[in-house]
């Protein structure tokens, strides 16, 4: 069994300037290595939950875990919170947007300079970096802000990754790209996941939750209403409809099958492969 990586217990949070509750009574629990999807409607308290699981906030009461005994509860000193970066990364909403620097080099730096490595380690670590999101070295000492949409993106995901996360937040890291930036950046973070980073991604996209993660906490108005597998949830369609939340293509067309008399064995094929496959055995059942 794998390690809790975060757990969260009870969690109410309030922002400062609101009388409502953005997050109401919060638990759950992140295993090591897990890829967890994040869904939920606007407003659902997505964010808020992410922010605080990167120490970027405080629970106004409650409890998080993160990491090896690192607590975090409403008592909290500011100070504490910063050794949360040191091991968990995030990726915000439009990343680079906090793109700064004069040149790419020195913006992937900021967070490990910030951490107080040395020069060596860190000029190693913008390299590495920078292969990972598979951008040319190259492009150190180019302006980021001459760069394409897609490049100045991976370039703020590079400052994260730089920082060697061992859990790495990112909230919804593939809203605006085109299909092919979208692909490019989810294969990354797969990768990253296989090689035992636990991930954490806010989506709006199904597909995303079907394709890439296997646990997925749902959110609304402030509370979890599922934290399950992908295959679970997409077992009760009523549920989601519920939500305002929508099928994968994949299981929407089993579905449709379904309601013609024909029932595939896997009732909630996660991918278009899978679909294919199981269209194809019920077609030889068929003929046999
Ligand atoms: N800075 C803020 N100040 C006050 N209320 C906020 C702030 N940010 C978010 N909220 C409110 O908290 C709730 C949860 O928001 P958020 O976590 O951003 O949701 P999501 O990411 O799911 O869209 C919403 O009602 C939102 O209006
Ligand atoms: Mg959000």
């Amino acid at each position: 069994m794998a390690k809790a990586a975060i757990t969260v217990k009870k969690l109410h949070y309030t922002y400062p300037n609101s009388t409502n509750e953005a997050l109401h009574n919060v638990s759950l629990t992140i295993k090591e290595q897990e890829f967890v999807a994040i869904i939920g409607q606007t407003g659902s308290g997505k964010s808020t939950l992410v922010s605080l699981i990167d120490g970027l906030i405080k629970p106004s009461s409650g409890e998080l875990n993160v990491v090896a005994g690192l607590e975090i509860n409403a008592t909290t000193k500011t100070e504490y919170l910063s050794k949360i970066h040191h091991q968990v990364g995030f990726v915000f909403q439009f990343p680079e947007q906090q793109l700064f620097a004069e040149t790419v080099a020195e913006d992937i730096a900021f967070g490990p300079h910030n951490l107080g490595w040395p020069a060596k380690k860190i000029e190693k670590a913008v390299d590495e970096a920078l292969k990972m999101v598979d951008l040319p070295l190259e492009l150190k000492s180019h302006s980021p802000f001459a760069l394409s949409g897609g490049q100045m993106r991976r370039v703020a995901i590079a400052g994260v990754l730089a920082m060697d996360p061992q859990i790495l937040i990112l909230d919804e890291p593939t809203a605006g790209l085109d299909t092919q930036a979208t692909n490019d950046l989810l294969k990354l973070i797969k990768d990253l996941n296989e090689k035992g980073t636990t991930i954490i991604m806010v989506t709006h996209q199904m597909e995303q939750v079907a394709y890439y993660a296997n646990h997925v906490i749902a959110m609304s108005n402030g509370q979890v209403v599922a934290d399950t597998t992908p295959q679970q949830l997409f077992r009760d369609a009523q549920r989601l409809k519920k939500l305002s939340l929508t099928l994968p293509v994949s299981v929407e067309v089993a579905q449709f099958l379904s309601k013609d008399g024909i029932t595939l064995k896997n009732t909630e094929p996660l991918t278009l492969d899978v679909l294919a496959d199981e269209i194809a055995e019920a077609m030889r059942r068929k003929r046999k």
